[in-house]
Formats: structure tokens, sequence, C-alpha cells
């Protein structure tokens, strides 16, 4: 496997606060890896740096060995995506119309309606509301929506930011189905979730982070059979 996405010493403040302290970190292509910790730990600081959304103070991000370029939108046409906490879809805007956005960024028409089809292939539900509004939807399927919106950019990585929050469990099962589906077609994934139990059944590899760091990494085999360290960082 070749290493796909590194974090190499970074950190990050919001103010004088420090929320990233000196995170190390890499992704090989095609693996799943999750992010996992408790509150406050930096999880979605980490997420908001890797998208470039927030300015990072120290160390650097590679992409193929390559600096990662500093807009957002560049983020995104080189191959990376995230799938924010909370969905973020548009209430007012129908499915369709929350997927086109996913694809705002591409020129390739043929290439778009081939992954439409294939978001509605693995979300058939996406396909039955396709002219529903966003805002209309269910938890679960605002959350797929958002996966879906995410999808059409056609990503290398996408990164999710707490899919499962205010999910009921067998939606998170199905979910985290559909995330292991969707690496095996060859997208690499970055997972961040409190609901560890759930994110280490599908992942190869695992980070625990602690206010702001990292303070273990391991198989997911390794970390899940560590109960003290399960009770320690993740209830
Ligand atoms: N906009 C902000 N302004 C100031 N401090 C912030 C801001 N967002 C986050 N922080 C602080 O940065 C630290 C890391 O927050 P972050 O949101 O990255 O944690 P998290 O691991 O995603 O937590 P959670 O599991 O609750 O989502 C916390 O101490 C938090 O209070
Ligand atoms: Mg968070």
């Amino acid at each position: 496997m070749s290493e796909l996405l590194s974090v190499k010493g970074v950190s990050a403040y919001y103010g004088g606060i420090c929320a990233l302290r000196d995170v190390t970190l890499h992704i090989d292509a095609g693996e799943i890896v999750s992010v996992l910790g408790a509150n406050g730990a930096g999880k979605s600081t980490l997420l908001k740096c890797l998208s470039r959304e927030m300015k990072i103070r120290q160390g650097e991000i590679l992409l193929d060995g390559k600096p990662l370029p500093n807009k957002s939108y560049s983020v995104v046409e080189s191959g990376m995506v995230i799938v924010p906490e909370g969905r973020q879809i548009f209430a007012k805007l129908t499915v369709w119309e929350n997927l086109q956005i996913g694809c705002c960024l591409r020129r390739d028409r043929a290439g778009i309606a081939e992954d439409l089809e294939r978001v509605y292939a693995l979300f058939p539900r996406l396909k039955e509301r396709e002219k529903q509004y966003g805002g209309l939807l269910s938890g679960g399927e605002q959350q797929m929506l958002a996966i879906a919106r995410g999808l059409m950019a056609r990503p290398r990585i996408m990164m999710l930011d707490e899919p499962s929050l205010g999910l009921a469990p067998i939606i998170v099962s199905q979910m985290m189905d559909i995330l292991k589906n969707i690496n095996s077609t060859g997208t690499t994934i970055l997972l961040v979730e409190q609901n560890a139990k759930k994110a280490l059944a599908i992942s190869d590899r695992v980070y625990l982070m602690n206010v702001g760091r990292v303070v273990r990494e391991g198989s997911a085999q390794e970390i899940a059979s560590d109960g003290a360290l399960m009770d320690a960082y993740l209830g």
C-alpha cells in the first residue's frame, strides 16, 4: 500500500486555544481509517484542517507526497471530500439539486451521469425521493444524501464527521455497510466517530485522540481488544 495522505506535526488554534497539537498520522490508499476520541478531542478540527476550512499553524499536509492545495475547492478537485458534521444538506433544494452541488466543480458530463446512476443504485431511497426537498427527508435519509453528495465529486478520499450522530442503531449499521461498500469500490475513507464500536467494526486502522493529541495508533483489532483503553478514552 502507498501513503495517500499524510499529516505531519500539525498544530491548529482557535485564537489562543490550541485544538490540535503536533498531530501526525497517515492514510494509505484503500484503507478505512477511523479517528476516535471523546468530546473536544480535536477530531472535527482535524477534518477542518484537511479540507482547508481552517488554517494550520504548524506542520504540513501531503497528498500523494505533495503539499495539499490551500483552497478548499482545490482540495475537492484533487480528490478529497468532506461529509460534514450535521449533514449540512440544503433543506430548500431537492434531493437531485443537492446531488448536483456535489459535482459542481466537474465538467465531465458523462462521468457525472454515471456517478448519479451509481449513487442511486447505492441509495434507491434517494432516487425515489429525487424531487423532494432535502429538508423533508428523515435524519437517516439526510445522512445518506450527504454521503451521496460527497460521492458525486468522485473522491479518492472521503472524510466523514460523525455520520452516526443522532441515528437509530439499525440505520447506523446500514450506513456502516454502505461505507464498507464504497470503500470496496476503491474510495479511501477517513471516518471520525464517537461511536467507537461501530466504527471499529469496519476500520482497518485507528487513531485515538485526546485533547488535541494523537495518543494511540493501532489496527482496529488491537484497539477493540484493549478494554482499558476503550474505557479510558471511549466510554
Ligand atoms: N469555533 C471554535 N472556537 C473556539 N474553540 C473551538 C471552536 N471549535 C472547537 N473549539 C475547541 O477546540 C477543541 C477541539 O474541538 P473539536 O470540535 O475539534 O473536537 P471534537 O473531537 O470534534 O469533539 P466532538 O466529539 O464533540 O465533536 C475543543 O476544546 C473545542 O472547545
Ligand atoms: Mg466533532
